[in-house]
């Protein structure tokens, strides 16, 4: 079992990247081989809509982007760290995933997998927001959710944590931690969807 955890936030030691440490730690002690990318550390050029993928279902972008398209072909779980900025994934989230269009277009315009089929992929959400609303991480929900359809990735569920601001901030959230490391620990047995009710928390 091979789990790719993708650190989206900016901020290193963030919220988001404490918890993806800690479910892939809860993965690790179940066996899987585990790997972590950091998308603000590489250089990942935003969709350009050249159209240049429509011949073959590949990017003609030579970034960091290559390696990623190549790791989320050898991953089995794929686990998206990604904390709401405006509502939405950060800039660099929303460059990776809009750099896989050509995946979308094997999939839909050349009908070929967008990813090779010899393993089920599974995906999992990791999000914190400062604010503590209805519906704040439906738009992030909504992109991360089409992102694994197209390149058929299973939802495999989400942990969201509201009210999470300053770095650090979800270590005085209670049982977070536990919660990630419980995920990473089921994402590695297999198990599908998992799913945190964050407004279901006392103000
Ligand atoms: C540019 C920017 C925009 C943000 N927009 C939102 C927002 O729309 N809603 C919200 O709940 N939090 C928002 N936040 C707060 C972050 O989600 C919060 O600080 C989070 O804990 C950051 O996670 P990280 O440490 O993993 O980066 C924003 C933060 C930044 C820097």
């Amino acid at each position: 079992m091979k789990i790719l955890g993708i650190v989206g936030s900016p901020r290193r030691n963030g919220n988001t990247d404490l918890l993806l440490a800690e479910l892939l730690k809860g993965a690790v002690s179940k066996g899987a081989d585990v790997q972590t990318i950091y998308l603000s550390k590489l250089k990942i050029t935003p969709c350009e809509h050249c159209d240049a993928c429509l011949k073959e279902g590949k990017c003609r972008i030579q970034d960091d982007m290559q390696m990623i398209y190549d790791e989320l072909g050898k991953a089995d779980v794929i686990v998206l760290a990604s904390p709401v900025q405006f509502s939405g994934p950060p800039a660099q989230v929303k460059a990776m995933i809009d750099r896989c269009q050509g995946l979308w277009v094997r999939k839909y315009v050349l009908k070929i997998p967008p990813l090779s089929r010899e393993r089920i992929r599974k995906g999992f959400l990791i999000s914190v927001g400062a604010r503590h609303m209805k519906d704040m991480f439906e738009p992030t929900l909504g992109i991360v959710k089409t992102w694994f359809h197209v390149l058929e990735i299973e939802y495999a569920g989400e942990l969201l944590f509201s009210k999470v601001d300053e770095k650090g901030a979800i270590l005085r959230q209670p049982d977070a931690l536990q919660k990630a490391y419980e995920a990473g620990q089921k994402l590695a047995e297999g198990i599908i969807y998992i799913k945190t009710p964050y407004l279901e928390k006392k103000e």
